[in-house]
């Protein structure tokens, strides 16, 4: 499977513009540089492509090199043009440019992140027509036949397609620190995570944990994930990830991601995380910790999805410890 589209491979080396060349391609609204810079309007207070339709003065533009900057100096998407949908580039890079520092705020304040758009159009479709090919998966699970909930997946086989296995690894080198983070605050007793998710999975097999866990889930009209954890045996990465493959209002209706954390003597709290596909999130998989003014506590999460109205779903989950 390919990584990126043809019509993105040219921006794996973005040019490097001056402001006056960045002017000239946004005055031309020349869609070849889309990706290599970002337009952020002070007037309006959003950023673009250099596509985009818009007619901004050039006194009120600046640019930045990437979505991090615009969003740090306070900018939000475009709506015309969605800058916030643009992929382009190598896979490994399209990782290395989500806001980390934020992403890892976000999870200790609510125990899941958003990261963005990390698949291109063609990579879900990739991956959504794999579905089919046996070959490519270990086991098969029906839902039902297990009582958590309507639908299947089907986990990958070692070694996965190399879309699934960079975004296995470079996603855990990413999430690995707030993973220490939380062992230290939530005083466990296990090893430290190492940084790389070989060395990790190593750990994993020791324990008796051979099994690779990314998998695709399918879900069509009337179906849904019941509240759950991903648990696989005592060896848990307490983070996890999952890419919708399919575009929620178009390609499928209801079927929204669903988290609760139970907090220690309190009703249970229900989010829903707005997702678009090809968008990532990350998420506890079990406990995370909270400080209040008295110290830490735990508390307790869980994920599923709610019933899916029409159409057709697809999800990437990529889970980082193995399965027995
Ligand atoms: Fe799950
Ligand atoms: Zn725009």
């Amino acid at each position: 499977m390919s990584l990126n589209s043809s019509a993105h491979l040219r921006l794996v080396h973005p040019p490097q513009l001056d402001d006056d060349a960045r002017w000239a391609a946004v005055e031309r609204r020349d869609a070849a540089v889309d990706g290599a810079f970002w337009s952020c309007v002070k007037t309006t207070g959003v950023y673009c492509l250099p596509s985009c339709s818009g007619r901004p003065k050039r006194e009120n533009v600046i640019f930045v090199s990437t979505r991090a900057e615009a969003e740090a100096a306070g900018f939000r998407p475009c709506k015309r043009c969605r800058p916030e949908r643009f992929v382009s580039g190598a896979l490994q890079d399209r990782i290395e440019e989500i806001d980390w520092t934020r992403a890892h705020d976000a999870l200790n304040a609510q125990g899941w992140a958003p990261l963005g758009r990390l698949l291109s159009d063609e990579d879900c479709s990739a991956l959504i027509a794999g579905y089919e090919e046996d070959a490519r998966y270990r086991s098969t699970v029906i839902m039902r036949r297990h009582g958590f909930g309507e639908g299947e997946y089907r986990y990958f086989t070692d070694p996965a397609p190399d879309l699934v296995s960079t975004l296995r690894a470079r996603l855990y080198e990413k999430l690995a620190p707030v993973a220490n983070e939380w062992r230290m605050t939530l005083k466990q007793k296990r090893d430290a995570y190492p940084a790389k998710l070989s060395a990790y999975r190593k750990r994993c097999a020791m324990a008796g944990q051979k099994r690779p866990t990314p998998l695709i889930l399918k879900y069509g009209p009337g179906d849904y994930n019941r509240l759950h954890q991903d648990l696989y045996g005592g060896e848990v990465f307490p983070l996890q990830v999952a890419i919708v493959l399919s575009q929620p209002g178009r390609d499928f209706f209801g079927g929204e991601f669903v988290m609760t954390e139970q907090a220690p003597r309190r009703q249970s709290r229900a989010m829903v995380a707005p997702l678009e596909k090809g968008s990532a999130i990350a998420f506890a998989v079990n406990e995370r910790p909270v400080e209040c003014a008295h110290g830490t506590y735990r508390v307790k999460m869980r994920h599923g999805v709610s019933e899916i109205r029409d159409g057709a779903r697809y999800c990437l989950g990529v889970i980082f410890h193995d399965a027995l």
